[in-house]
């Protein structure tokens, strides 16, 4: 395992932020930590990365406790903060080929410039970039280190829908080097495109998890739709075999076809919507 986390809590003073989160992240595995702001996902992952302390429960982040400081253990983890302040003065070069100098084997500066898309940036300073094209600068500044493992905290909010899959190649790249990534993100086909597993957390504890494609809704259901008489039919089930047999046998004995057909999968926003509704009643 690249993490694991058990029991997990934090109180801010009478806020309490983690309520006895559990989850494991297996090494090479892409995993996506989702939920609504205030959630606990950016204090989830700061623990992890050893920049909050916590106030009960157990963490293991490549072997040891992150609450221990290690040098050689933080040369081995790549961070992109949800939010970052750094010297706007320098140049974006110079940024990336500072914090090279702070790892034992970088990635070369200007390879890790290009993967992030900032070769024409390269020479200005990082205080005149656009909100996206500084976060770009962020996610060099954790690749360039070449860390076994990346936590990212929201990497392409603010990104142009180019960058945005220009990043989730980088992910990609990532994960086929065999690198471990802890993502968190509002963009659910984000987290679908991206992540081997996903943990819904909602008011500091577990909703669901598990691989994207197999998280069920438990009222959504699957959407089977017709065309008849010129407007769609529209079911919703959780039993798509038999409502599709019994559709389409009935449409067969009366020597009839089912127009347009479809069975739509309740989608990862369909299942995070439901599962982190607020109550209403
Ligand atoms: N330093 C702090 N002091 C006090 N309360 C805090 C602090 N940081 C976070 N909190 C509270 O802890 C809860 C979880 O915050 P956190 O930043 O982990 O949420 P998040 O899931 O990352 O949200 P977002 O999607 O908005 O980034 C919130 O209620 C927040 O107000
Ligand atoms: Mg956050």
């Amino acid at each position: 395992m690249a993490i694991e986390v058990s029991d997990l809590r934090k109180s801010y003073g009478a806020v309490e932020a983690l309520r006895g989160l559990s989850f494991d992240v297996r090494r090479g595995e892409v995993f996506g930590l989702l939920g609504p702001n205030g959630a606990g996902k950016t204090t989830t992952v700061e623990i992890l990365e050893g920049y909050r302390a916590r106030s009960g429960g157990s963490v293991r982040v490549l072997g040891q406790d992150p609450a221990v400081r290690d040098r050689r253990q933080q040369e081995r983890v790549g961070i992109v903060l949800q939010s970052c302040g750094f010297h706007s003065h320098i140049t974006v070069r110079e940024a990336v080929g500072h914090m090279a100098k702070a790892y034992p084997r970088p990635r070369d500066v200007g390879e890790t410039i290009a993967l992030v898309g900032l070769e024409d940036k390269a020479e200005e300073r990082s205080g005149r970039l656009s909100g996206g094209q500084r976060r770009r600068l962020d996610l060099a500044l954790a690749l360039v280190g070449d860390p076994e493992l990346v936590f990212l905290d929201e990497p392409t909010t603010g990104f142009d829908p180019a960058a945005r899959r220009a990043a989730w190649t980088v992910v990609g790249a990532l994960r086929d080097l065999g690198k471990t990534v802890l993502l968190t993100t509002h963009y659910l086909d984000e987290a679908q495109a991206l992540a081997d597993r996903v943990a819904i957390i909602k008011d500091g504890a577990m909703v669901a998890e598990g691989p994207p494609a197999e998280l069920s809704p438990t009222s959504a259901g699957y959407l089977v739709s017709y065309v008849s008489d010129g407007r769609r039919v529209e079911h919703r089930t959780d039993d798509p075999t038999d409502l599709l047999h019994r559709l389409t046998g009935d449409a067969l004995a009366r020597g009839d076809r089912l127009q347009g057909l479809e069975v739509a999968r309740p989608t990862l926003e369909d299942v995070y919507l439901e599962l982190t509704a607020e109550d209403e009643q």
